[in-house]
């Protein structure tokens, strides 16, 4: 099948030291991509990177606009972008704390935003580009304990329409992928807080069972391709049927 290489291609994925990101980072080595490994965590993303061919690994904290100028100033041309970093912090709603939505809307949503208007502009002028955002079936269905978390994915969703309206005459498609319940770091630090979580999820899964990193990572990766090039603005779920829209 032709339109699945990414041979000459600067693929930058945030969050490329975590479960899903790592992921991410392999497929798109694996098509041919280069691929920068963008994460606070710049010893796990050394990691990743040297397992994988052509890769480097920069720090980058999404929370801090200057970290975020600096970054595109090291990163140079990018032509496939993946928003994929993400902190999640569980609370029932109206026991929050505002200092931990400040956090998730830095990160997941403001992050995405300045990482992006730095970089659409040299897409465009090059009449090629692939946003793919990285949102979560809790922001499409809702989530108890995950209430700012929900509304920071779920503004993924307005952003990544727009920009996929803006970009498309310069042959720039925008996507989100939600994940379901997916079995990673973070997964497993929230279900410490709550035993018996893991297999409660998977319970109500029709496929019945936990999505992995590989499953999220295929079709992130299918999206960055030409062979996606007529797929823009949409969202899609990875998560074993729970969401079915
Ligand atoms: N695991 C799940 O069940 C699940 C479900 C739905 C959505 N998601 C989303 O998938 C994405 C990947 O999550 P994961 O499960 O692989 O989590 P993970 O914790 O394994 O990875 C997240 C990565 O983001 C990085 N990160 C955190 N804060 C950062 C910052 N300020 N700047 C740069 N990088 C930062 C972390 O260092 C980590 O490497 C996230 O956006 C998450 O919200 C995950």
């Amino acid at each position: 099948m032709d339109g699945l290489r990414l041979d000459g291609r600067v693929a930058v994925v945030t969050g490329g030291a975590g479960g899903i990101g790592s992921a991410i980072a392999a497929d798109l080595t694996a098509l041919g991509a280069r691929v920068v490994v963008a994460d606070v965590d710049l010893r796990g993303a050394e990691k990743v990177a040297a397992g994988l061919t052509g890769a480097r690994a920069v720090a980058v904290d999404l929370a801090s606009a200057a970290d975020v100028e600096r970054f595109c100033e090291a990163a140079g041309p990018v032509d496939v972008l993946v928003h994929n970093a993400g902190v999640s912090v569980v609370e029932a709603f109206v026991e929050s704390d505002p200092a931990d939505w400040d956090l998730m809307w830095q990160v997941n949503l403001r992050g995405p935003m300045l990482l992006t208007k730095l970089l659409l502009p040299g897409m465009m002028a090059r009449e090629w580009g692939r946003l793919v955002f990285v949102s979560s079936d809790g922001a499409r269905a809702g989530s108890g304990g995950e209430g700012a978390y929900a509304a920071t994915k779920a503004g993924l969703f307005g952003l990544a329409k727009t920009l996929a309206r803006e970009a498309a005459r310069h042959q720039v498609t925008s996507n989100v992928v939600c994940p379901g319940p997916t079995d990673t770091p973070m997964l497993r630090r929230i279900s410490e807080a709550e035993p018996g979580l893991v297999g409660k999820l998977a319970r109500g899964i029709p496929l019945r069972r936990l999505g992995t990193p590989a499953d999220v990572a295929g079709l992130v990766a299918y999206l960055c391709t030409d062979r996606a090039a007529y797929i823009t603005g949409q969202t899609l779920s990875v998560s074993g049927g729970v969401t079915m829209h």
